[in-house]
């Protein structure tokens, strides 16, 4: 019972995460569009930078930005910002239900980083907390005033970060706190930096002050590192399950690869919504098509695969997955806490693990995802086998 209310957890939280980020990314992609679309007209007070007119639901809207904020403050003003701290607090909860709770399965591997679980635990929310002061301290200092340098010093310490993190997790939770160190820099500019800002204006408003513009262009700033952040962010998280991304044994090339896919995506709507033609909105398709070819090719080349010698019989895989597999993938599994097989699959007979090959192969040949936490110690040699019989159209 206790595993079917976790689970529960874990189902209930996921799905609360994806409704927020839905949510906050659709608002903050519109909001970005509507910047982009905003269009001076003859004769606007010199106060507005420009307006925009939308069709939706049976009506119009006409909307206004006001630049850097209306002479006196309207009664009913609304925010966003819950969107983002939802979207952070239910993925941390997300993090911590599958993560920490199955902290020795998925957050360690002990072929890495021999960790118990408290230690995992600590390293994993210090460094959600490091990203963000590291992050921050660059954005306040002097190189601020140099955009493009702060972008490509946040991708290398990103992909850093992602090197890092392969030296004391397991391969899958690696990829996913670098995720998720880019969603609390991402929540955390929104509810440190935006929002803040943005109160000292209305403040300022509401006691008849001047607000100054800097507040509006360190929000800016922070703002669009978000709208770049985004693309790739979904990617690291979804990307959870797909062993040939994570499981790859240069995984920061991949995480540095999809980082610049992501931006360069953003970038093509970023420019189309405002309205550049020509060469300025040409470049990024193609760029995006050669950059996800590029990754697939790299995924497939293992450079750490093992030799194998001989043919590798029907029988010989049969006993790789009793020694590693069925312990948890069985109807009646023997490892602690499973009630049922795995994601539903069994592989306790040959046919089980002819139907399940390629998934076989994606979990343990090409990766090291299966078996979870490693704890029957499956050596490369026998990966290799294994892999070498799925290749050969699993003989008997
Ligand atoms: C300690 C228990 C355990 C062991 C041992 C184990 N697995 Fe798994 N396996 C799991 C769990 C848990 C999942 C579900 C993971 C998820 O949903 O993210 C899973 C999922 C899978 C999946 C489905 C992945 C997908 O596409 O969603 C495959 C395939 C798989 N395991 C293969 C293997 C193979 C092959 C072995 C042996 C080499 C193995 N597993 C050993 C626990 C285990």
């Amino acid at each position: 019972m206790g595993g079917v209310l976790i689970d529960w957890l874990g189902l209930i939280l996921r799905w609360a995460h994806i409704v927020a980020a839905i949510s906050w990314i659709g608002s903050s992609f519109y909001f970005m569009w509507l910047d982009a679309t905003l269009r001076r007209r003859e004769g606007m007070e010199p106060g507005i930078k420009g307006e925009n007119w939308t069709v939706h639901g049976g009506g119009f809207y006409h909307t206004r930005k006001y630049m850097v904020a209306p002479e006196a403050m309207p009664d009913d003003l609304h925010w966003f910002k819950w969107e983002s701290y939802s979207t952070w607090m239910t993925g941390f909860g997300l993090m911590a239900v599958t993560y920490y709770w199955g902290a020795s399965s998925l957050l360690i591997d002990p072929t890495v980083a021999d960790l118990a679980p408290w230690q995992a635990v600590i390293l994993s929310v210090a460094s959600l907390a490091a990203g963000w002061v590291v992050y921050d301290r660059l954005c306040r200092s002097r190189l601020s005033a140099r955009p493009v340098l702060v972008f490509g010093l946040l991708f290398a310490a990103l992909v850093a970060l992602a090197w890092a993190y392969g030296q004391v997790f397991s391969a899958r939770a690696a990829f996913l706190h670098v995720g998720a160190v880019i969603a609390t820099i991402m929540s955390a500019n929104v509810f440190l930096v935006i929002i803040p800002n943005q109160q000292i204006v209305v403040a300022d408003l509401k006691g008849r002050r001047v607000p100054d513009p800097a507040y509006g262009a360190i929000a800016k700033l922070r703002s669009t590192h978000n709208n770049y952040l985004t693309l790739p962010v979904v990617f690291l998280m979804i990307s959870n399950h797909y062993p040939f991304t994570f499981g790859h044994p240069h995984a920061p090339a991949i995480v540095a690869g999809v980082l610049v896919l992501g931006a360069v995506v953003r970038d093509w709507f970023n420019r189309y919504e405002a309205g550049a033609t020509g060469a300025a909105i040409r470049w990024q398709w193609p760029v995006a098509g050669l950059l996800v070819v590029g990754l697939a090719a790299f995924s497939a080349w293992r450079p750490d695969r093992v030799a194998v010698e001989g043919a590798v019989t029907g029988a010989e895989a049969m006993a790789i997955a009793q020694s590693h597999c069925t312990a948890c993938h069985a109807s009646r599994p023997i490892a602690e806490g499973f009630d049922e097989a795995p994601a539903g699959i069994t592989l306790e007979t040959l046919g089980d693990l002819r139907r399940h090959a390629a998934k076989v192969r994606a979990q343990a040949v090409l990766s090291e995802a299966m078996p979870l936490g490693n704890p029957t110690g499956m050596t490369a040699a026998e990966r290799g086998r294994l892999g070498a019989w799925i290749e050969a159209g699993t003989p008997d």
